[in-house]
């Protein structure tokens, strides 16, 4: 893993911008994976405000809720559109489908992550050190999934929300082994709450417990982190 500590959420959206762009100018990229949360936000920004075209390339999110039409305010296929889609071109986009069939919808995003290998794959990070929705406890082995989420996310998401009780309690989300197949991981987070998953993350013992230490088991690993997030790094 690569550890790299930025000033704040702006220089590290630069930085992984900076990340992707050299990539992309290195070998070919036909896929990039998405995440939400407020994290990306500074590098969705980079992405909009640039010139780099994407708009041959493929886009696959990690997660959405369940049970949440696609035009709430909360959902991640409408942060996705507010803060990127809508202001970025490319040439096809996918975000699981929370509102059909779970069984169905977990089938065709693995199809579709099968079409469509990611070659670098954005990540942000929850306190508890879960990636998309991949909770504590979630197997390494793990592809596109319902999981139900923890309490501790569902407070931490709720203030996105009216109200704890609005939060769902599930979510379809890839995998741990489907965020491991991805070429070259970029993984952000920002603030002093964070600072203990990155900590596990980076150099606590590779346990389920923390899904995010799978990421030191690939070899190509990008760890962007502000000064509060790398607090606790020794
Ligand atoms: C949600 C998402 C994760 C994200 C996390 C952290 O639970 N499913 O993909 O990394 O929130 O969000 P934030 O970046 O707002 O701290």
């Amino acid at each position: 893993m690569q550890v790299i500590v930025v000033k704040d959420k702006y220089q590290g959206g630069k930085k992984a911008f900076e990340i992707i762009e050299k990539i992309m100018q290195e070998e070919e990229v036909n896929c990039v994976g998405l995440a939400t949360g407020s994290t990306p936000i500074t590098l969705y920004q980079e992405m909009v405000n640039s010139p780099l075209d994407f708009s041959d390339k493929v886009s696959i999110n990690l997660d959405e809720y369940c049970d949440l039409e696609e035009d709430h305010p909360q959902s991640y296929h409408y942060f996705m559109k507010e803060h990127l889609l809508n202001h970025k071109a490319f040439k096809e986009s996918y975000v699981p489908d929370g509102m059909k069939d779970k069984d169905e919808a977990v089938k065709e995003y693995d199809a579709i992550l099968e079409k469509y290998p990611i070659d670098i794959q954005i990540l942000g990070i929850g306190e508890n050190g879960h990636v998309g929705f991949n909770e504590p406890g979630t197997s390494f082995d793990s592809k596109t999934h319902v999981a139900d989420l923890s309490d501790s996310t569902i407070e931490a998401n709720s203030r996105f929300f009216n109200s704890n009780e609005e939060v769902p309690r599930t979510a379809i989300t890839m995998g741990i082994k489907s965020i491991n197949d991805a070429k070259a991981i970029i993984l952000i987070a920002y603030g002093e709450a964070k600072a203990d998953a990155i900590a596990a993350t980076v150099e606590g013992p590779v346990t389920e417990e923390v899904p995010a230490s799978s990421l030191q088991n690939h070899p190509n690993v990008f760890v962007i982190v502000d000064e509060a997030a790398a607090s606790k790094l020794q």
